[in-house]
């Protein structure tokens, strides 16, 4: 097998005296795609954070293609061509399109203290990308970001770490807000992005979306990676059940299970089952 481009050695994070991060060890190659699963709280967007340079690691070593790497900064990360895309905001809704697509990295025209954005050939690029991602009803890169759909953005944030040239795309739960036929947008251009080589890490509760597009899997709980596997070496079952999630949803279904057979077969109604049985 090729060299990892990303590799995480023995990462712990603390904040304080909590430990969200212990003994993390993650390998990441061109063209595949990571998924990291795990509960809310589990420290998934903590170890994107570890790679995109925005937390530097209590201790651990940080190799890109072999080479120990410390980022001081999220520029750092990205001058190595990591690209993130965070769970939370990232985009300025009150920017046009082309604007947002190069921001950081104006095109520029004109000359000394006549410098300018060149709207127009950022408004084309911008378009031209997502478009190439299949987003064929944005034709204005003027518009404003704002008014763009939740898979639109996510696009346009995909397309504009494709275009400069990222070989590894971080996404943090880019399928969460959207609905079926965006998510599945997202997920095809996550494929696309594959196909060139560039490696993705991709965070989701979605134990379907992870396993259409994931060719390797880590499941974090409480900040241990408790799992660790190629594609088709557990079952959706196994999976589910190694998220703490599907710990809860056993549980339910038992509960269910056991009301329906005390019951003659009869479905709870609200109220029926005990609530809040669990301490998460
Ligand atoms: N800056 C911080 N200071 C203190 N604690 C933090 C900080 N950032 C994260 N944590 C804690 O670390 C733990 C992991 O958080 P993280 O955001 O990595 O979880 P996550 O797996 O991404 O969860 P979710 O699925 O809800 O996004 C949480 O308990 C969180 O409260
Ligand atoms: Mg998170």
């Amino acid at each position: 097998m090729t060299q990892p481009l990303l590799k995480l050695i023995d990462i712990n994070k603390s904040f304080g005296t909590t430990d969200v991060l212990t003994d993390i060890n993650l390998e990441v190659f061109p063209g595949e795609v990571l998924c990291l699963l795990g509960d809310n709280g589990a420290g998934k967007s903590t170890v994107i954070k570890v790679l995109s340079g925005f937390h530097e690691p209590t201790s651990g070593q940080v190799e890109v293609n072999g080479e120990p790497t410390v980022f001081k900064s999220p520029r750092d990360a990205s001058e190595v061509g990591i690209a993130t895309v965070h769970q939370f905001g990232g985009t300025f809704p009150l920017m046009t399109i082309g604007r947002s697509f190069f921001v950081g990295a104006e095109p520029l025209k004109g000359w000394g203290p006549f410098k300018r954005l060149d709207t127009r050939f950022a408004g084309e690029v911008a378009v031209r990308e997502m478009q190439s991602l299949g987003i064929t009803r944005i034709t204005e890169g003027s518009r404003l970001v704002g008014g763009l759909s939740g898979g639109e953005r996510q696009a346009l944030a995909i397309g504009r770490a494709v275009y400069f040239g990222a070989n590894v795309l971080i996404l943090d739960e880019p399928t969460a807000a959207l609905g079926v036929k965006e998510a599945a947008h997202v997920l095809r251009i996550i494929m696309q992005a594959r196909q060139k080589g560039v490696a993705v890490i991709l965070v989701t509760h979605n134990v379907t979306h992870a396993m259409t597009v994931g060719d390797h899997f880590a499941v974090l709980i409480r900040g241990v990676i408790a799992d660790d596997f190629r594609k088709g070496e557990r079952t959706r079952e196994q999976i589910t059940d190694l998220m703490a999630g599907g710990e809860a949803m056993a549980e339910l279904e038992a509960e269910i299970e056991e009301y329906q057979r005390t019951h003659d077969g009869h479905v709870p109604a609200p109220g029926d089952l005990p609530a809040n049985k669990s301490t998460a």
